[in-house]
């Protein structure tokens, strides 16, 4: 498969960047004539940012799993699809053929018809990193219903909110999942979770562990009975489904600063052409090369840089059930070697933490296969960025250091590999088709800010200090959300409503001289803990569940291996004598309401929390106080009673 729209240079670039503002319509058309369509779109693009309402490729056709799957048939069947290394190095590695996972898909779509299963039908899922949780993406994509993939890491208590959101009908899920040396029940947790759960009718239980689970007659099969039914039935074609190009392909939940987490909505058409364009394009993926995304499949990375991204563009896709540091912290590069790794894209944090373990886990392992590295998630500091450049990329691999989120889905800002400079710890150029702005708080464009109309590189050759901001996009790429399930309003306010006729990002950002941006964090109330999305809202309201908890308050600070670590202000008038023990009990709850990823690193047990006159807890001020600034913490003139400030700095932890 070759790649009409891969650019190879920085004149192509600029020239594409140029005609994708001035038409933009004709920009895209031309890229997604390059998929297969079951029926041609009437129009490229239909939009407004007050509604909103974005639609591309309006009246168009397709399933994305024939552009991920059948169409390579013909020309790359029996190259791999997915290589799977296990989280046990022991245990042999698996790779399906784009025949085989074809196959595969076609089999489980089947088994998830022959239970009931329909389009438009809400599906979750909640299983280990096995090629299996790819299947059942596919195959639920294969037969028009929506998937909500729910990460491992998730309590209980969070699946259920999610499968209640979304209604979802039916859940695929597994025994357990090994993580390192743990194992994860993960059908125990859906147990938990669908006492709540009325709509689930239906649970299909993959074997992976060979924990004993229970099995609730009539609700509860095991994938393999399904697959050997379908077998008996002699296979049948699964035809995959004509779906509008505006039409639902999935739901992921993410957190945002107020409420419960919310269903990010992503379409089937400009979907699709945007993952692959920008697959394409930021690693300069070459036929052949062996790619491996590090991420999770319950994440946005994983949806589209491991399943729809790469599958949509033929590539060999490495999925990993582990994690980095077991059985030791040379797992990553192990993998590199025993699989001659191309493009390496992970998280700073696992960069970070690999960083702590000294160069004698990376001496030894042959990393020369390697072409491309990449990151994503949260911010790179320098330090970790020359690590990986000069210990992993041997100072010959280009760094893509890609900005985007749950919301985009795909990278909106990021270099091209070898094509567009790299520059430590910025995310430097938009992509084709992204329109970024930066603007003051009151909506304001600042002057410099505005790569379409100042210039992608719009100060090159100039010198002067980067200017700063907060991030916006004007105008809509082709895999924007669309809506967040359910309550259109919601998507609205939090995104479009900031700065009107702007997509609101939530992240501030600096741009230089160059018109290099670089993101510097959220602005808002949310939290990048290890690359993970986390509201403090959300925090504050799992520990504010606890018995003898009166009111609580939870703010981000600099953690060298995560990013931000979360600390969390406490007035908690139970029993306070053994604080080891409250702490501990507070632990718990969080890990009960919202999961494990959530649990604060410190809590510090406070009298009081600094408010305003009218109530208002003063975040800016714990915020100085978590990051130890203890001396200058800005105006505290509206504090209602400065002598909690003062109690709280003493018992920093
Ligand atoms: O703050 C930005 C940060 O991660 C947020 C998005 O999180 P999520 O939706 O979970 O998606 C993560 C994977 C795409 C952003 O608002 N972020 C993501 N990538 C970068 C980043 N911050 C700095 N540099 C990045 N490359």
């Amino acid at each position: 498969m070759s790649y009409p729209y891969q650019i190879r240079s920085m004149e192509q670039y600029l020239s594409e960047y140029k005609r994708s503002v001035e038409d933009p319509e004709g920009f895209w058309g031309g890229i997604a004539s390059h998929f297969s369509w079951h029926r041609k779109w009437d129009k490229v693009l239909d939009w407004n940012f007050t509604d909103p309402r974005v639609k591309w490729f309006s009246g168009a056709q397709l399933n994305i799993t024939e552009n991920c799957l059948d169409r390579h048939l013909a020309e790359r069947g029996d190259q791999p699809a997915i290589i799977w290394e296990p989280n046990d190095p022991e245990e042999h590695f698996r790779i399906l053929s784009y025949k085989e996972l074809h196959f595969k898909v076609c089999q489980f779509a089947q088994a998830l018809k022959n239970n009931g299963a329909k389009k438009g039908d809400r599906i979750c899922i909640y299983m280990p990193m096995v090629p299996e949780l790819a299947i059942a993406v596919l195959a639920c994509a294969r037969i028009g219903a929506i998937h909500s993939v729910v990460f491992g890491g998730f309590s209980a208590q969070s699946i259920a909110d999610r499968i209640q959101d979304a209604q979802c009908n039916l859940v695929i899920t597994s025994d357990g999942a090994h993580r390192g040396n743990k194992q994860i029940p993960l059908k125990s947790v859906i147990d938990d979770a669908l006492v709540q759960c009325p709509s689930v009718k239906k649970v299909i239980v993959l074997t992976r562990t060979r924990v004993p689970v229970s099995m609730i007659k009539g609700r509860d099969t095991w994938w393999e009975d399904e697959i050997r039914k379908v077998e008996t039935q002699g296979n049948p074609a699964c035809p995959a489904e004509t779906m509008d190009a505006e039409d639902m392909l999935f739901i992921l939940y993410t957190s945002g600063s107020t409420g419960k987490p919310k269903g990010v909505v992503h379409t089937c058409g400009g979907y699709m052409v945007y993952t692959n364009y920008s697959f394409v394009n930021v690693f300069q993926y070459q036929p052949g090369d062996v790619y491996f995304c590090t991420a999770d499949i319950g994440w946005i990375t994983g949806h589209s840089y491991i399943v729809y991204g790469p599958l949509s563009a033929g590539a060999t896709s490495l999925m990993f059930e582990g994690i980095p540091t077991y059985p030791d912290a040379g797992r990553f590069w192990d993998i590199v070697d025993k699989f001659k790794v191309n493009i390496l894209y992970t998280a700073p944090t696992a960069i970070r933490s690999l960083m702590g373990f000294g160069l004698d886990f990376v001496k030894n392992k042959d990393l020369s296969s390697l072409k491309v590295l990449g990151t994503v998630g949260e911010p790179i500091n320098e330090e970790a960025w020359h690590w990986y450049h000069e210990n992993i990329g041997k100072g010959r691999c280009p760094i893509v250091d890609t900005w985007w989120q749950t919301e985009t889905a795909g990278i909106l800002i990021s270099n091209m590999a070898g094509i567009t400079p790299h520059k430590p710890a910025h995310a430097t150029l938009p992509l084709p088709g992204v329109q970024p702005l930066l603007v003051d708080e009151k909506g304001t464009a600042i002057p410099g800010g505005d790569a379409a109309k100042d210039g992608v590189w719009f100060g090159a050759g100039k010198t002067g200090e980067p200017i700063s901001g907060n991030l916006c996009i004007k105008f809509p790429w082709p895999a924007i959300l669309r809506t967040t399930y359910g309550d259109h309003e919601r998507c609205r306010q939090t995104y479009f409503a900031t700065y009107p006729g702007l997509y609101f990002t939530g992240d501030g950002a600096l741009r230089d001289a160059e018109g290099n941006y670089r993101i510097t964090g959220r602005v808002d109330d949310v939290l990048n803990v290890s690359g993970h999305r986390i509201g403090t809202a959300e925090v504050e309201n799992a520990i504010n569940m606890h018995t003898g908890v009166v009111e609580s308050a939870v703010v981000g600070y600099p953690h060298d291996i995560k990013g931000q670590g979360i600390y969390a202000f406490v007035i908690f008038n139970g029993d306070k004598s053994d604080e080891t023990r409250v702490r501990q009990a507070i632990i718990q709850t969080v890990a009960r309401i919202i999961g494990p990823i959530a649990k604060p690193d410190k809590i510090q047990l406070v009298g009081g929390l600094p408010k305003t006159r009218s109530g208002k807890i003063m975040r800016r001020i714990l915020r100085k106080i978590a990051e130890g600034e203890t001396h200058n913490l800005g105006d505290t003139t509206t504090l209602l009673d400065p002598a909690v400030v003062e109690e709280i700095k003493t018992g920093r932890l």
